[in-house]
């Protein structure tokens, strides 16, 4: 089998810049004889809060706790109820529909638009129609912000909660503001948000870490509480809560990397202008290039017909690619009750999508030899 010259992500890469000052943080947390909660906790929290201008965040487990936290949350406050309607892209990744069902809260799939695959408000507001909808879980796919005018207009009118899944896309920032004024980054768009730090994310720790921000104190109490047993005081339980804290190795890690997250972001932004000026095939799809803060480019994903020959066919010229995602949920073995759902644009993307490297693992001469290869395709 042919080397791979052209790898599709390897975490000791992406790294590396940052392994001295790592390792240094490491020892801190090691020496301080504090491994739950503490300073790193608690800078991590304030590092979120000032980078996306939201007045609470609460460091959490993983991305996915997050996305079920905020929920329990609007639950516990008796602002969602068991059963509620919560739209969701029928394309995304399957964390943010195992938050909804987790809660007993019942997902609305809407399909995304194939040019941004992202919702937008003419899907959302035809399932406005249907469904007994009480909240809008935006997500940020690929790193592109699912916000606009449109939405945000659709989210106010209908008093829908809306939830960011800001998973992908750390950084990015809407052209229009979110639900409350001034607030333009992801993350701080609508009432709440979940952040991932999952390793492969464009800000990844060195294992599981997650975060939700939020501007509403009510919530932020009620997310601090369930992430710690449920409880607002010591041995005092106000909900049936879980072990959902963060890490303070996690988020000793996520500090170092916290302050370079225009640097991560502007780097990714290099290798996708690259792959938007040079790849010329017309067998290949390239997504919409925008050249600013609204893209992260968390994936950098080309459409494709004959999207698993292409993929053959890098592969044996040495490119390493990835598909997100190949099954979309509602064909998923454990999500058979939604099988009958006809979602055209969710099954097309899972056929045609293709992830190509989009790291620091790839230089700009790399993204220059991989598009030459894709054009080759033929
Ligand atoms: C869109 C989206 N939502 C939620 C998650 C869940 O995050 P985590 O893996 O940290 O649980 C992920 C990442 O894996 C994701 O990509």
């Amino acid at each position: 089998m042919t080397e791979i010259r052209y790898p599709f992500l390897d975490l000791a890469t992406v790294n590396a810049p940052y392994i001295d000052e790592i390792k240094a943080a490491l020892a801190r947390v090691a020496d301080s004889g504090r491994y739950v909660g503490g300073d790193e906790v608690a800078r991590f929290e304030d590092n979120i809060r000032n980078l996306i201008g939201a007045s609470c965040a609460i460091g959490v487990s993983n991305g996915l706790d997050a996305l079920r936290m905020i929920l329990r949350g609007y639950m516990e406050l008796g602002r969602l109820r068991p059963g509620d309607g919560v739209i969701v892209p029928s394309n995304t990744y399957i964390a943010s529909v195992l938050a909804i069902t987790d809660c007993g809260l019942s997902p609305i799939f809407v399909d995304p638009s194939v040019e941004s695959f992202n919702l937008n408000a003419d899907g959302v507001a035809k399932a406005l129609n249907e469904n007994n909808a009480k909240a809008l879980m935006t997500v940020h796919l690929y790193g592109r912000v699912a916000w606009d005018a449109d939405l945000k207009r659709l989210a106010g009118d209908n008093g829908l909660i809306v939830i960011e899944d800001n998973a992908q896309a750390i950084g990015a920032v809407a052209p229009v503001e979110g639900m409350t004024a001034g607030s333009r980054m992801t993350g701080s768009l609508g009432h709440a948000a979940a952040f991932s730090f999952y390793p492969t994310k464009n800000i990844g720790a060195l294992g599981d870490a997650g975060a939700v921000a939020t501007s509403d104190p009510e919530l932020a109490a009620a997310v601090r509480a369930l992430a710690n047993y449920g409880s607002d005081t010591r041995y005092h339980n106000i909900y049936r809560g879980w072990n959902c804290r963060l890490d303070p190795v996690q988020a000793a890690v996520l500090n170092v990397k916290l302050p370079y997250v225009a640097v991560e972001n502007g780097y990714r932004r290099g290798i996708a202008a690259t792959y938007g000026c040079e790849i010329t095939n017309p067998l290949v799809v390239k997504p919409v290039f925008v050249d600013d803060d609204s893209m992260v480019w968390h994936q950098y994903v080309v459409m494709s017909p004959r999207r698993d020959e292409l993929q053959r066919y890098l592969r044996a010229c040495g490119v390493a690619t990835d598909i997100h995602y190949p099954t979309p949920i509602h064909r998923q073995p454990c999500y058979e009750t939604y099988s009958g759902l006809s979602l055209p644009v969710a099954d097309k993307i899972s056929k045609e999508a293709l992830s190509l490297p989009v790291s620091r693992c790839t230089s700009i001469d790399d993204a220059r030899a991989i598009a030459r290869i894709i054009n080759r395709f033929e």
